[in-house]
């Protein structure tokens, strides 16, 4: 189908703290969308959209079985645009069955981010106790007011699924919390908290985060407000969440509270966390304000929440983020569609001599997906070792699980993804600086955004000789997680050929290597709709 580039002015927001302004070259709607999760970028071991623009994830919620993923989307368009919830469920958390757009946006606005939960004892009174309503709570972004110079241009809506999710009923009193004249008053995460017997939403307010209450899910009342002078602000807050978590130590529980923020800083958009306590009606932070921790040290981990509704028995805090960075989101060089997510990670608190520390681990179920395990037994190396054979040139998707063993002497090593243009990606940790690092330079396609090509330095806590490494590497994205997750590192990288190359380096001196590398099925082997050479010309 052939598709016509029409260039129009793509005034999404003409709010001076918001990123998606721009003048863009918008492809016109495909009149159909079939999935083709072939071509050299398409993640295969991640969430991608069938076609066009996806950004944040939203609505994450386990039902019925099932694990629900909805996410910001522009169906007719690879860009940023009037924003719906996409759809896609699974059984396992790492493969996933897409489903038809949710949320559509109608006369009160676009449908921007939120969440969904369960509502049990149908407090909402919009289902029934047999047959609970799944809520979905998401801001209106009315951009009709945003033309007219107004500031009232966010409010919160409210939407049901009597059906497991399939279909989504707008209820018909939105919007739920008005606009109190705030420019950026969005993105409610919301979560049952049993010590005060009410549900709890957490809003992005522009430079904070605001704290409402409420017995049905219908009407709240703000309780408190967070963050003024707290964290960075080098962008605007953006994408809360707030939930408690136990320490890997003991018995200590904390309240973690997650905040991104827009592009502005350094790092573009990054998420910070918080860590401290939540009485029912504030969160207090245990740590001094100027203090900030940064829950992944590469640039592309933005916008992340948490599954809501996990069952008791698993437990887990299992989080989401999307695999990208407002800097450079909507010129990233795919086709056909843009955006994917990071692998679902578990979250866990550390209770350290410096304070408490959020670690992130992809999800058990991942290794789901490991179809050959290539053990590799205790060896040396010094200077370069070419481990290209384990990479499977059809399939070269990769996850590795290594011990490094420092010997003395060693300053260095790092893990190199390359190809015949001498384009590479490399991973590695410097024994001086103490740093982890992600090198993606000269990683092919750079030239998209100033901001992209870089080297990105992750902080290694730890001092010992010893270190566990997990590399999980895709088609157009390396996540490294560093002493068991205690370092989360993410971020993509577009060669023009893709690596055929592993090698390992341990710089002059000798470094210890052992472990496992395994390699991973496509989770998306049942929509491939071409093969995938044909696509690589
Ligand atoms: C974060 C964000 C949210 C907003 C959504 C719009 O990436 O800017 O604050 O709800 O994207 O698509």
């Amino acid at each position: 189908m052939g598709k016509l580039l029409i260039p129009i002015l793509f005034l999404s927001l003409a709010c001076s703290s918001y990123h998606h302004e721009k003048e863009e070259l918008v492809e016109e709607p495909d009149d159909e969308q079939a999935a083709d999760y072939t071509g050299p970028y398409r993640p295969q071991v991640h969430f991608s959209p069938p076609s066009q623009w996806m950004n944040d994830p939203n609505g994450m919620v386990y039902f019925a079985g099932e694990y629900h993923l909805f996410y910001q989307h522009y169906p007719d368009s690879a860009v940023w645009g009037p924003m719906h919830w996409g759809h896609a469920i699974s059984k396992d958390l790492v493969t996933w069955e897409n489903y038809p757009i949710a949320l559509s946006p109608d006369s009160l606005g676009y449908i921007f981010s939120g969440s969904v939960v369960v509502d049990q004892r149908n407090t909402s009174g919009l289902g029934t106790l047999e047959n609970p309503p799944m809520v979905a709570l998401f801001t209106y972004h009315d951009q009709v007011k945003v033309l007219a110079g107004m500031d009232s241009f966010q409010s919160q809506g409210l939407a049901y699924s009597l059906d497991k999710g399939r279909t989504w009923t707008k209820y018909n009193l939105n919007p739920i919390l008005l606009n109190p004249g705030t420019r950026d008053f969005r993105d409610p995460k919301v979560f049952w908290h049993s010590d005060s017997g009410r549900w709890i939403m957490v809003l992005a307010e522009g430079d904070h985060i605001g704290l409402y209450g409420s017995e049905n899910l219908r009407e709240w009342q703000k309780l408190s407000e967070f963050g003024k002078n707290e964290g960075s602000h080098e962008g605007v807050w953006e994408c809360p969440d707030l939930f408690e978590l136990k320490t890997t130590s003991g018995q200590t529980k904390k309240w973690v509270l997650l905040v991104s923020i827009g592009p502005g800083g350094e790092r573009g958009s990054a998420t910070q966390y918080f860590v401290g306590d939540f009485d029912g009606t504030k969160f207090t932070n245990s740590r001094y304000p100027e203090a900030r921790l940064w829950l992944d040290h590469g640039r592309d981990n933005y916008a992340g929440v948490t599954w809501s509704n996990i069952p008791k028995a698993d437990g887990r805090t299992i989080f989401l983020g999307w695999m990208n960075n407002w800097q450079y989101a909507q010129v990233v060089p795919s086709t056909g569609w843009r955006g994917m997510m990071t692998l679902p990670r578990t979250l866990e608190l550390l209770d350290t001599n410096t304070g408490y520390q959020v670690v992130s681990y992809p999800i058990k179920e991942v290794e789901l997906l490991r179809k050959r395990a290539i053990e590799i037994k205790r060896r040396m190396v010094v200077g370069e070792a070419d481990w290209s054979s384990y990479l499977d040139p059809s399939q070269p998707f990769l996850d590795m699980e290594l011990i490094i063993t420092k010997v003395s002497g060693s300053h260095t090593w790092s893990i190199k993804l390359s190809n015949s243009l001498g384009e590479y990606t490399k991973v590695g940790y410097n024994y001086q600086t103490k740093d982890f690092y992600i090198d993606r330079e000269n990683s092919g396609q750079v030239d998209f955004s100033k901001g992209f090509a870089g080297i990105h330095y992750g902080p290694r806590r730890r001092r010992h000789d010893q270190m566990a490494i997990r590399l999980i590497i895709d088609r157009s994205s390396i996540e490294l997680f560093g002493d068991k997750g205690e370092v989360a590192m993410t971020d993509l990288f577009f060669p023009n050929r893709p690596y055929d190359k592993l090698t390992i380096s341990s710089g002059e001196e000798a470094v210890l290597f052992e472990g496992v590398v395994y390699q991973l099925n496509s989770i998306w082997e049942d929509e491939m709709v071409k093969g995938i050479d044909e696509d690589r010309q």
